[in-house]
This record gives structure tokens, C-alpha cells and sequence, in this order.
């Protein structure tokens, strides 16, 4: 049988050199979580399926059309986590740690797309969530957290899209007017928001198609209806961003997939990127998901960042420079086959050198190549002479001709010398 497997649809193997622009984007968004106060929070890949349908909401589109709901081998249905801020906020339920209650994360998440450029179905997000505050500082705090990761990854050309949902009342309100515009204009909908528009008016909002555009251009706008305290939290956050230099433009119709959100929404839109996958991150706040998971009140606000998207945007911009800069300091070449050359490499490590070496006694001119190719600045041989003697011999792997750059070192000179030529 010739049978090989690969990666399912729509996920990806994320190899070297690629996955070392992952760890040096997680590396960053680490620091900077850590510099904003937050602290790292682990939840399990699955959950309930009801804390995703009580949190994202039933009637979303990745609730009813993109989980991945399974049965275990003891009957609960699970789904897994298409998105981290339920499961944190379940956990700031059980857990009750003191308010406020700032957590980042780094975390695949699964939701069945259809696969395309930018759009997975398994993806990978960077966020933090700030639960049991309601102050807009913190809506500010978290919103230039994101936009400074951004700039330390180097892009540019990024844009901040912001919007206020107000609270349940506000909403309420809207949604009604919202209900009375769609109905006299239901024919112009898309075909499926033409059948969908009375459950869930505002996901018509977030509709790409032209038709469904073309009627919410002309319809009612949500900060039409805020009410006066959700208009001054609004305007404060906004106030907040200006005064720390962060230009956001309001976008009256941005609503978001999950039911969740309350009052401020953002999103970031790469401009590099094409229409459909051009959200970098997003977010916002959900002031009453505490209280639908069945926890007390609590505000809390986050985003999330998806890592295959911010790559893509890099790429998109042209950016090259690598996040995280390190080498490898040492090759061992080793044709003497004797322990000596597994004793230096451990005693180099312990030293704090990255020190990498050939197996399977290969010859001088294979391991030669390899050492070429492993990136490191200097080679140290070992052949039998060599180990006779106690010594080692060490070659530039960097200068133009490096046959003539060697040196006969004793054994116990070897860190020395290093020291002084590697400068480390
Ligand atoms: P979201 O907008 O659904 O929000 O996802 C956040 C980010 O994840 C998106 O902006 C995008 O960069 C990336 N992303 C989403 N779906 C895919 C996909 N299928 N393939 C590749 N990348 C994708 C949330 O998930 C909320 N939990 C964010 C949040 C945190 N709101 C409050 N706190």
C-alpha cells in the first residue's frame, strides 16, 4: 500500500526557518504582555459546548456552523475552542482571582472555514483579556497593547477601525430600528441574510456581500443609540487613544461575529493585506459574558491576534528583520570517534554556548558542510591527532578563506580562547 498522510485541510505544519519568526512573535508579544501587567493563562483546548454557545452565542455563524463539536468516550459533548476569550472568562468564574484580572495567551483555535489564503482551520492567536473592570483606561491600556506589538513587529501600515455596541438597552434599541430597515429592504439582502436577517439582524452588518452592504449603508447607526453613560465611556476611550497618539476611526457598522460584545469594539486592518483576510486582530468589550457563564458581574475587555495572519502582513509589507536574533555558536566536527567530542559539546552547553554536532561518523569534508550550513561562527575539530594530544582545533567558519584561519588550542584553554574570540 502506498499510503502517506499529511496535514488535515485547512491546517499547517509550521517548520524552521518559519517557526522561528513564531517564537519571536510570541517572544514579543510575551514581553510586552508582561511590561501591560499581564500574566500568562492555560486553558484546555476544549470545553464544554456550552460555555462556547452561552459566550460566543447559539445563533452565531461559528457556533452553528464552524465548531468542532465532539462526543467523548463518557457521553459529554465538547467542542473545541474556537476562539480564547470563553474559556478564559470560565476561568475567571471558577478561579476568582482578585479583579482586575489581566491574562494573555498564545492558543490555536479551531473553526471549520473554508480553507483559503489567511483563513484556517486551525489558526493561532496571540490576546489578552482584562476581567472586572469597567474603567475605558483599560479599554485604552489593552487596545495600545495590541498597537505596540504591532509596531515591534514592524508594521506600518495598519489601521485601527473602533465602534461602541452600547450596552444590552442601547443595543436593544438599535436592533429594533435595525429590524424595521431590513424588513422593508429584506429583498435586496444576500440570500442567505435574506432568510437569516430576523434571528440575527446584526450579523447583516458584518456581511461581505455588496447587496447586504448596499441596505446597512442606508440604515440606522449604532452610536446613534448610545445611551448617555455608554456615549461617555465611548468617548473617553477614544479621548484616551488620542491623547497616547494611536489614530482610531469610527466605524459606525463594525460589529463583530460573537454576541458577546458590549460597548467598545476595534478592529485592526492590515491595508497590506486583501479585503477578506485583512483582519490582523480584533476585539472588544463583554460586560455581560461573566453573567452568562453563570459568574457575578464582571466587565472585561480583550483581543486577539491571529500569528498566521501577522506573518502574512510582514510578508505583505515587505518586513524582513528577524524578531529574535541568535546564532549558533559552535560546530563540533568530530572524526575521531572517541567520547571526547560528546564530553566538549556538554561542557561547551553548560558554558551557555548553542553548540550543534554531526552523528552517525560521517566524513571530515560531509561534517565540514554541515558546520558551513548550521550558521555557526567557529568550527572545533576533533580527529585522533587531536584527542592523542588533549587539543582541538579551531576554524573560522566566517572569514573569506577560512583553511588558513586555524588554531591549535589545549583542551583546557578551549573557553578561554572562545571567550576572547567569540566575545561571549
Ligand atoms: P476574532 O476576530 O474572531 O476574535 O479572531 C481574532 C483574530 O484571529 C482575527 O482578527 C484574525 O487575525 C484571526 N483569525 C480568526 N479566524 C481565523 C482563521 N480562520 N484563520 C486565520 N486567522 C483567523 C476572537 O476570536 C475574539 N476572541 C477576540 C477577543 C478577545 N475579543 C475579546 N477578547
Amino acid at each position: 500500500m502506498n499510503s502517506s498522510f499529511q496535514a488535515p485541510i485547512g491546517t499547517h505544519d509550521v517548520l524552521a526557518p518559519q517557526s522561528a519568526l513564531w517564537e519571536g512573535l510570541v517572544a514579543t508579544f510575551a514581553q510586552l504582555a508582561f511590561q501591560y501587567g499581564f500574566t500568562l493563562a492555560l486553558t484546555p483546548m476544549f470545553e464544554e459546548i456550552g460555555v462556547f454557545n452561552r459566550g460566543i452565542g447559539e445563533n452565531s455563524d461559528v457556533a452553528t456552523k464552524e465548531m468542532y463539536v465532539f462526543q467523548d468516550r463518557g457521553d459529554r459533548t465538547y467542542a473545541l475552542r474556537p476562539e480564547g476569550t470563553a474559556s478564559v472568562v470560565r476561568a475567571f468564574i471558577q478561579h476568582q482571582p482578585t479583579t482586575p484580572y489581566k491574562a494573555w495567551y498564545v492558543t490555536p483555535a479551531f473553526r471549520y472555514e473554508r480553507p483559503q489564503a489567511g483563513r484556517y482551520r486551525q489558526h493561532h492567536q496571540l490576546g489578552v483579556e482584562a476581567i472586572g473592570t469597567d474603567d475605558p483606561a483599560i479599554d485604552v491600556e489593552v487596545i495600545a497593547l495590541a498597537w505596540r506589538f504591532y509596531q515591534a513587529l514592524g508594521l506600518r501600515r495598519v489601521r485601527l477601525l473602533i465602534n461602541s455596541m452600547g450596552h444590552d438597552e442601547c443595543r436593544g434599541r438599535y436592533v429594533n430600528v435595525l429590524k424595521g430597515h431590513l424588513e422593508e429592504w429584506r429583498e435586496q439582502l444576500c440570500d442567505e441574510h435574506q432568510k437569516t436577517w430576523i434571528q440575527n439582524p446584526l450579523r447583516v452588518l458584518d456581511c461581505k456581500r455588496e447587496s447586504c452592504i448596499n441596505v446597512v449603508n442606508d440604515g440606522p447607526l449604532l452610536p446613534d443609540f448610545l445611551c448617555s453613560e455608554c456615549a461617555n465611556h465611548f468617548a473617553s476611550v477614544r479621548k484616551g487613544l488620542a491623547v497616547l497618539g494611536i489614530e482610531s476611526t469610527l466605524d459606525p457598522r463594525l460589529v463583530r461575529g460573537f454576541d458577546y460584545y458590549t460597548r467598545t469594539t476595534f478592529e485592526f486592518v492590515a491595508e497590506a493585506l486583501g479585503n477578506a483576510q485583512n483582519a490582523i486582530g480584533g476585539g472588544g468589550r463583554y460586560d455581560g459574558l461573566s453573567e452568562q457563564l453563570g459568574g457575578k458581574p464582571a466587565g472585561g475587555i480583550g483581543f486577539g491576534s491571529g500569528i498566521e495572519r501577522l506573518l502574512l502582513a510582514r510578508e505583505a509589507e515587505g518586513i524582513t528583520q528577524n524578531l529574535i536574533n541568535r546564532t549558533i555558536d559552535l560546530f563540533v566536527v568530530d572524526t575521531s570517534g572517541l567520547d571526547v567530542a560528546t564530553v566538549v559539546v556538554d561542557e561547551l552547553r553548560n558554558q551557555g554556548y548553542a553548540v550543534v554536532r554531526s552523528f552517525d561518523a560521517r566524513s571530515m569534508k560531509s561534517q565540514m558542510k554541515l558546520a558551513d550550513r548550521s550558521g555557526a561562527a567557529l568550527a572545533l575539530l576533533i580527529g585522533p591527532q587531536e584527542a592523542e594530544s588533549d587539543q582541538i582545533t579551531i576554524r573560522d567558519l566566517r572569514g573569506e578563506d577560512f583553511e588558513r584561519d586555524q588554531q591549535l588550542v589545549a583542551r583546557e584553554d578551549l573557553i578561554f580562547t572562545l571567550r576572547q574570540r567569540l566575545k561571549k
